[in-house]
């Protein structure tokens, strides 16, 4: 005889029992995957719109080969020269990567694949498709400022 109670019928229990056990392997899934998927995905970046950032102190930068400074989301090297600041792109025009001065041979160096530029900004050697950009230097009191060139 079979009974109409459904907290009777073992075959009710059983999908009961099945639905529980797959929500619970599908939230703990989701609680697993959902953090991997955040941390592998890059976050999106907005373009910073900046007219003019300090570089750092005039005295400061005298004493050093180079500085790479954030104009918004650019990097920006900034060198010693004489008197005066050149200030240029730290973006290389092949594929992006972070330049660097190497004082001992007066160029600008990209190590990912050996792009040279001069102080200029004009690429020498190398890959690098185009010249790296230039910016404006602007001392004010001890502060040396940076601006885009218009
Ligand atoms: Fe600079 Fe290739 S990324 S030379």
């Amino acid at each position: 005889m079979e009974t109409s109670d459904p907290k009777n019928n073992p075959s009710s229990r059983r999908s009961f029992l099945k639905i529980l056990g797959l929500t619970g392997i599908t939230a703990f899934s989701a609680s697993v995957l959902y953090p991997v998927f955040s941390f592998l995905r890059p976050p999106e970046q907005r373009e910073v719109e900046v007219s003019m950032v300090t570089a750092g102190k005039v005295s400061d930068l005298k004493k050093v080969d180079f500085k790479i400074v954030r104009f918004g989301n650019e990097p920006v090297i900034v060198i010693p020269s004489n008197d005066k600041f050149i200030a240029l792109s730290a973006r290389c025009t092949h594929l992006d990567c972070t330049v660097q001065f190497v004082k001992e041979k007066n160029v600008i160096w990209c190590a990912c694949h050996n792009g040279k530029y001069d102080l200029t900004g004009r690429n020498i050697s190398g890959p690098p498709p185009r010249p790296l950009t230039k910016f404006k230097t602007i001392i004010k009191g001890d502060e040396l400022m940076i601006a885009k060139t218009t």
